[in-house]
């Protein structure tokens, strides 16, 4: 397995001035991959702030070119210096009507532009509660899978996000984690693609103190940040236990 991969998830925040001293005192560690994704009208000025990390985009426009006012296409993003894009994050599936069949058109759109998409699946407490993490994990995936297909989502990063654990300070418990990323190991191996080579994050309330267990286990390759990636301090103490946890495997 490749390094681990820590991103940072702006969400809706930032201006000019806080974008530069969050930048400024963050930058790429040896022996991790890091990356940010900020708000479209940032990505210009970010790329000119990445200090070795790798920029990316929240969302993207399953469309190319044309009348689609509004939009952002992957071709834009790439155009802007972006590596990765978030596509699927609970957030856009509950607040902006993003079915599974979209979130498939834009890992498509994402990859034909060649960026990477960074696959968000996760299930909500109630569906949980009924057992039921992994039946909606797969059927979010199984969806990606049906529009990117295997060579596609091979070269996709998935990214488990319980929708409980969102911004609540409550992350998954190590064992919780662990047990759906083997789950989705297991569920992207039976479609014959080779699992090892597709990073397994985890997202959901990661902060300083719990990412070193959680980077601990066998099937999380990394993070994705939403709050924690507003604080420069807390960012790279989280990347700092990314770049810890390889070098003890
Ligand atoms: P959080 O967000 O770290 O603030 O819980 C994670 C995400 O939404 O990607």
């Amino acid at each position: 397995m490749a390094k681990k991969l820590v991103v940072g998830n702006w969400k809706l925040n930032g201006s000019l001035a806080a974008n530069g001293a969050l930048l400024g005192a963050c930058g790429a560690l040896a022996g991790v991959d890091m990356a940010v994704c900020v708000p479209f009208p940032y990505l210009a000025d970010t790329a000119l702030r990445l200090n070795g990390m790798a920029l990316g985009a929240q969302s993207v426009s399953e469309f190319q070119s044309g009348a689609y006012t509004g939009e952002v296409s992957a071709e834009m993003l790439a155009d802007l210096g972006c590596q990765f894009v978030i596509v699927g994050h609970s957030e856009r599936r509950a607040l902006f009507g993003e079915d599974d069949a979209i979130v498939g058109s834009k890992a498509a759109a994402a990859l034909r532009a060649g960026l990477t998409p960074i696959i968000c699946v996760g299930e909500s407490l109630g569906e949980r509660e009924a057992g039921q993490a992994m039946e909606v994990v797969g059927r979010q995936l199984a969806a990606v899978l049906k529009a990117v297909g295997a060579q596609g989502l091979k070269q996709s990063v998935v990214a488990y996000e319980p929708v409980w654990a969102i911004g609540t300070g409550r992350a998954a418990s190590t064992d919780e984690a662990q047990e759906v990323h083997a789950g989705i190991r297991r569920w992207i191996a039976e479609q014959g693609i080779p699992s090892d080579k597709v990073r397994l994050l985890y997202g959901g309330s990661v902060k300083p103190d719990n990412a070193q267990p959680l980077f601990a286990m066998p099937d999380i390759d990394g993070g994705l940040i939403g709050g924690a990636s507003l604080s420069a301090q807390d960012f790279m103490a989280i990347c700092r236990a990314a770049a810890d946890a390889d070098k003890s495997h």
